[in-house]
């Protein structure tokens, strides 16, 4: 990998394996709209939620070297399982051989600090790919930062699939939605909090409150992470000084433009640019 990269201020770097970002995108939009964005879907090797550690780490660390190529001094992780992974080792091994000077952030840390004082039972579940609930990522970072707090995961394999086809609304959805929340429940029922540890969950939403106990907050990644982002750029004003404001996105897929400024639409509830290319060159 090429180590010129770009030395003046650029845009933020928003990454997810496919259109499932958008959700924590918009939001960071809503509460940071002076910043610049670009955002990289992976649509062409979506999903990752099924795939393994090593593959993930691989295809995660080529886009935030690409982000980096296009300027971003900062990267967020928007996908889990991208975040539970790949971002400790290239934290740990990639970025100072990179660039010491740029930071790549995820969404599971800012999650579980946010939770953390939320749940009054100290019993908390977490909804989301294999991927991701396979990695034990979660119960880690909970481990780490509340000991006293017991967490049981609860994979969604069909929830991704039902999104992206458009059949978050279906009434074959229900069946789905419910069968995992039931598994979820069935494992501990104390539980008083949720996590939607996954960015397509927000959009299966209507049914997902439907068939959770109306006791139970359920918790979607995109605002708590868009806050964190917040805090994190006042904390380290040497970073926010490498962050461009001309309140402008783009968009780039590694699938065809056409279907991503398609699919998006039912993200973003809006129509956008988009521009294709190639993480494998
Ligand atoms: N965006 C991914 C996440 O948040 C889910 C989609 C996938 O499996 O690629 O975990």
């Amino acid at each position: 990998m090429s180590l010129a990269l770009p030395a003046h201020p650029g845009p933020i770097g928003v990454f997810d394996s496919g259109y499932g970002g958008l959700t924590i995108l918009s939001e960071i939009r809503k509460l940071l709209p002076e910043y610049d964005y670009i955002y990289l879907g992976d649509n062409a090797r979506t999903p990752y939620g099924t795939r393994s550690f090593d593959i993930v780490y691989e295809f995660t660390l080529q886009a935030v070297h690409r982000l980096f190529e296009l300027g971003c001094h900062l990267v967020i992780l928007a996908c889990n399982t991208a975040s539970a992974k790949a971002l400790r080792s290239i934290q740990m091994r990639d970025l100072p051989m990179l660039d010491p000077g740029r930071r790549v952030l995820g969404v599971i840390r800012p999650t579980v600090e946010y939770i953390g004082h939320l749940t009054q039972s100290r019993h908390i579940g977490v909804l989301g790919t294999v991927g991701t609930i396979k990695s034990e990522s979660y119960v880690l970072e909970v481990r780490k930062l509340f000991p006293d707090i017991q967490v049981v995961g609860q994979a969604c394999p069909m929830w991704v699939p039902l999104v992206e086809y458009n059949e978050a609304h279906s009434e074959g959805a229900d069946y789905f939605v419910r069968k995992y929340i039931d598994a979820l429940l069935k494992q501990d029922s104390r539980i008083d909090t949720v996590i939607l540890g996954c960015t397509h969950y927000p959009l299966l939403l209507p049914k997902i409150k439907k068939y959770m106990p109306a006791d139970i907050t359920i918790v979607s990644q995109g605002e708590l992470v868009a806050e964190s982002l917040r805090d994190y750029l006042l904390r380290h004003p040497e970073m926010d000084v490498f962050c461009t404001r001309t309140a402008h996105c783009t968009y780039y897929t590694t699938e065809s433009e056409e279907k991503f400024a398609e699919s998006a639409s039912i993200f973003l509830n809006k129509s956008i640019e988009v521009h294709h290319l190639d993480l494998n060159e």
